[in-house]
């Protein structure tokens, strides 16, 4: 890719940025919400769309996307048995939440921090079956220590509780959760895992099943820059002790056109040799977007070029310095995210960037600073709204996300300038 280097592996990230169909001029720190699409991206969903629209073929068999599961699930260390390609988080989390084995009287415990397609789903449960529906509120600020959520949560836990569902990193305060260790406490009371873990892909160079959860659903279009209404979803097929002990839960693969049409399938591993492919099931669902599935694989496999463990450094080093830079201009007071505990930060940052503390809770105010960064400066950023202990009303916060198309300069224009437009609003 470069004269010194002809792979990405050994590209400057300057170089790398130019994969990217960026808007020039634009500032992106808004990839907690849609990422960028590599122009390799783009033009896989062009090719593949066109070399289909004739017609011509059985579109079913690549609508399951068998080699392409396959290269993403290796890339995150699973299996294809385990890895579906779904159309987003939300879509996932859906499918999870209706496909769990849940009665009357079950309770799930989660966070009032959860994406609305996390207790949405949930409230569905609750309200047409007759779950209990727990949500604990996380504490926020630069001090939150990971210990304060791993013991609010264990807290909570019941004869009754179920499930614990929760986010590996959440989206309004970019808190990362202590992922293995909050899975370990599940295990040690019987619990089924839910992750929703939109954030994580293209972030985090995982592995997925060593994390110990049974779900995992993941957004394909934020930091894995896959395109819009891609997803993954990893589904825990098989027992590999050493991450996770407990044995499979019974899980009904909603939507599919795969499950038997009549009997049962087979029973569930008790082994490291899976029994089925509850991959298949759910991927298995009717005519799929061919090109979508192709796109997302070509982001995938971009990034493995890259490096993944490469891509979550330079994410994280962009993250400290766009953190240390917005504690330094707002204050470490102003800050929602968690800075000072290693474990929990993640290269989501929200802060309050008023100099009134009341102001967090003015709607307007925050939406008019968001909008005004991009009018004004072409600053793309995102406002958030939370539950705050001990507040009788929800906070909202200004939340900047880095990536590696962004470099250190870029996040200086971006703190000045909301540091600026915060002033002359306040
Ligand atoms: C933590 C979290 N969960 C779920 C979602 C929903 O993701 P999707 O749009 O892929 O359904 C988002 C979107 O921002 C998110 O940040």
């Amino acid at each position: 890719m470069t004269a010194e280097s002809p792979t990405l592996r050994g590209a400057a990230w300057s170089r790398i940025r130019e994969l990217f169909a960026l808007e020039p001029g634009a500032i992106h720190l808004n990839c907690g919400t849609v990422g960028a699409m590599p122009h390799a991206v783009i033009d896989t969903v062009d090719r593949v769309t066109r070399h289909w629209a004739g017609g011509l073929g059985d579109v079913y068999p690549p609508g399951n996307y068998p080699d392409h599961r396959a290269a993403i699930a290796k890339a995150y260390r699973v299996d294809q048995d385990e890895m579906v390609i779904t159309h987003n988080a939300t879509e996932g989390m859906a499918r999870v939440i209706h496909g769990l084995d849940l009665h009357a009287g079950d309770e799930v415990l989660t966070t009032t921090h959860e994406c609305y397609s996390v207790l949405s789903n949930f409230n569905l449960l609750r309200n047409r079956i007759g779950i209990s529906l727990r949500t604990l509120t996380l504490p926020t600020g630069y001090e939150v220590r990971a210990e304060e959520i791993l013991d609010l949560i264990a807290a909570a836990i019941t004869p009754r509780t179920k499930v614990l569902a929760f986010a590996g990193i959440t989206l309004f305060t970019g808190t990362r959760l202590p992922m293995r260790a909050l899975c370990e406490l599940a295990h040690r009371h019987g619990l089924i895992t839910v992750i929703d873990g939109a954030l994580l892909p293209g972030m985090l160079d995982l592995d997925m099943r060593a994390i110990g959860a049974d779900f995992i659903s993941c957004s394909g279009s934020k930091f894995q820059c896959g395109p819009l209404g891609t997803g993954l979803l990893y589904v825990r097929n098989k027992i590999h002790p050493e991450h996770n002990p407990l044995p499979l839960p019974t899980f009904w693969p909603v939507i599919s056109t795969w499950y038997p049409m009549q009997g049962s399938p087979p029973p569930r591993t008790t082994t490291a040799i899976e029994s089925d492919n509850m991959a298949d099931y759910l991927q298995s669902a009717g005519s799929a977007s061919i090109a979508r599935g192709a796109a997302l694989a070509a982001a995938c496999a971009l990034w493995d070029e890259i490096g993944r463990d490469r891509i979550e450094r330079r994410i994280m080093e962009l993250a400290a310095h766009a953190r240390a830079r917005v504690a330094e201009r707002f204050g470490i007071e102003a800050m929602y995210s968690p800075g000072a505990d290693p474990r929990l930060r993640s290269p989501l940052i929200a802060f309050h960037p008023f100099r009134k503390p009341e102001d967090a809770w003015n709607v307007n105010k925050i939406h008019e600073f968001t909008m005004r960064l991009q009018r004004e400066h072409r600053l793309f950023t995102r406002w958030t709204e939370f539950d705050v202990v001990g507040s009788p009303h929800q906070h909202y916060a200004s939340r900047l996300t880095t990536h590696i198309f962004n470099d250190f300069d870029q996040i200086d224009l971006a703190v000045d300038i909301m540091a600026r437009t915060a002033e002359e609003m306040s």
